[in-house]
């Protein structure tokens, strides 16, 4: 009888040691960030209900959870700021001491090692929720900018590492980088949330950051599910104004996106992977229907495999003891 022809793909998945020397994609707790929300109200953290296992933090309060993370090797945070004053223009954003300029010095001093990254945005300070200053009821693009570079410098002047303007006006990175550099901050680097789409996906962080919109939604400044060519048109820009990281988000239904993105831009890519998307996890592992490890892990790997440097997730400080668990 003549053996038949096929190809034996098994003989590469037939130990665990021999899958570990084929593997192509590994997670590395140096490729994560980890989101803080920090509040200007109260003495004690509150846990966000749509959130499990994510607080929001006072800032007498927040070095224990940076310690946690420090501890734990993530390199870096990303600080979300709720303050108590809320007016049309965000003023509260751009205060030098704002609950972000605060949360970053006390973190700073206290970890001079770790990255702390600042979201740039105006939609947890106005009192209309969105991201930039409003006429009538439509989002007024240039008006907008000055106020976001005011904000980034603001943020810069009180120790952040690099600057994450989030809010999807036309422009932002220019005028934000132009702003840092006349303020002296040129060394200090733009990860710019290029590809955000209008996205159902952040519904709990809304909750998390009290920054929904009290009017209207965000469909005439962030980008619609729809679209791909557009996430390239948007990278490019921003690579053009100079942005140094590109964000893509949210990251899971965006996988596509992730990957042309980085096939393009040649720039380190972060995926950020929103709160809807962890919501949705430990809902499901609460009621014990998914093993929340596996399919974290999983979900994490799938945006490394889709061309992700780093990865902004909710999930970084589980995902890195179970990392460490499984070595
Ligand atoms: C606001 C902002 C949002 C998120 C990060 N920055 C929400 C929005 O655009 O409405 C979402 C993050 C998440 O869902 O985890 N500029
Ligand atoms: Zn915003």
């Amino acid at each position: 009888m003549t053996k038949m022809e096929f190809d034996r793909h098994r003989r590469l998945r037939q130990s665990a040691s021999i899958r570990k020397m084929v593997r192509e994609t590994k997670l590395d707790q140096d490729d994560f960030i980890y989101p803080i929300f920090v509040k200007e109200a109260g003495s004690e953290k509150t846990e966000v209900s749509s959130m499990p296992g994510v607080y929001q933090w006072p800032l007498t309060e927040v070095l224990q959870e940076v310690e946690e993370i420090v501890n734990l090797g993530i390199p870096s945070v990303i600080l979300f700021g709720l303050p108590i004053e809320k007016d049309a223009v965000g003023s509260s954003a751009f205060h030098d001491h704002g609950i972000v300029q605060e949360a970053t010095r006390i973190i700073k001093e206290a970890y001079p090692e770790l990255t702390v990254i600042a979201d740039t945005c105006l939609c947890q300070f106005t009192d209309h929720g969105h991201c930039g200053v409003i006429k009538g009821n439509d989002i007024d693009n240039d008006p907008s900018l000055q106020i976001l570079a005011q904000t980034a410098i603001s943020q810069a002047k009180a120790g952040a590492d690099i600057i994450a303007p989030s809010n999807m006006m036309d422009g932002f990175v220019a005028v934000i980088r132009q702003g840092l550099d006349e303020a002296g901050f040129e060394h200090v680097p733009v990860m710019a949330y290029s590809v955000k789409y209008a996205s159902a996906f952040y519904g709990p962080f809304r909750d998390a950051a009290h920054g929904a919109p009290s009017f209207g939604d965000r469909k005439t400044y962030q980008m619609d599910p729809a679209n791909r060519e557009e996430a390239l048109r948007e990278a490019q820009s921003d690579l053009n104004e100079g942005a140094d990281f590109l964000i893509v988000k949210p990251a899971l239904s965006y996988l596509d996106i992730i990957r042309e993105v980085k096939d393009f831009s040649g720039v380190p890519l972060v995926a950020y992977n929103v709160s809807g998307e962890y919501a949705m996890v430990k809902a499901a592992a609460l009621n014990g229907w998914i093993n929340e490890r596996e399919v974290v892990l999983e979900k994490l790997l799938s945006m490394k495999r889709a061309g992700a440097d780093l990865i902004l997730t909710y999930h970084a400080k589980d995902a890195v003891k179970w990392m460490k668990q499984s070595i």
